[in-house]
């Protein structure tokens, strides 16, 4: 049976992804994401058959959550001493975590085992591949430090396949998830 590698993640309003395309092809030393593939990681579920996706898609489906505001804020490094990746803060509101840990338990539910990992919602923007951190990259982040978009209503969420290639990862959107409108 075939497996597909899956998340569950906010797509992201416009204007936001050129903002932080423009952004991210700038970063000095990365491999950078590209617009289209920007997103907010809710639960990262790994490999799934495919009737895990559909108790997935079932679980997903039946979350009532309110849409809300998203707030892009100042960049971080995953990775101290050898950054992994640098991405674009998130504020962490209450509608946000709520939608996240009803999505952590609506996967829980379909049976899917997630890493227990504190949620720190970010947008990665470019990734490396090992190395200490370059004062070019220190100065590129002190830059940008005042980064800040939004408020910008987020509007739904959505189920994604991870398809890895020779010419990197692209994301396939399965089924997208409205948010209930204010
Ligand atoms: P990242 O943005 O911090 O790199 C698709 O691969 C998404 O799932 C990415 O946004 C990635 O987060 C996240 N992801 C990939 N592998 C993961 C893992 N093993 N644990 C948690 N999240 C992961």
């Amino acid at each position: 049976m075939g497996l597909t590698r899956t998340f569950v993640a906010l797509g992201l309003p416009d204007p936001i992804p050129d903002a932080l395309e423009a952004i991210a092809e700038r970063v000095p030393g990365g491999r950078s994401v590209d617009g289209d593939n920007l997103h907010v990681t809710l639960a990262f579920l790994g490999d799934v058959d495919s009737s895990g996706l559909v108790d997935v898609h079932d679980a997903l489906n039946a979350i009532q959550a309110a849409e809300f505001s998203l707030l892009v804020e100042g960049l971080g490094l995953f990775g101290r001493n050898r950054p992994r990746s640098l991405w674009a803060g998130v504020r962490n509101t209450p509608e946000l975590t709520f939608l996240q840990s009803k999505v952590a338990r609506a996967a829980h539910n379909a049976g899917v085992d997630l890493t227990r990992r504190r949620f720190v919602p970010h947008i990665t923007l470019a990734r490396f591949s090992g190395g200490p951190e370059t004062p070019e990259l220190q100065r590129f982040i002190a830059g940008n430090a005042g980064l800040s978009l939004g408020a910008v209503s987020v509007q739904s969420f959505g189920l994604y396949a991870s398809h890895l290639t020779s010419g990197g990862a692209f994301y396939e959107e399965l089924s997208r998830y409205p948010l209930a409108a204010m």
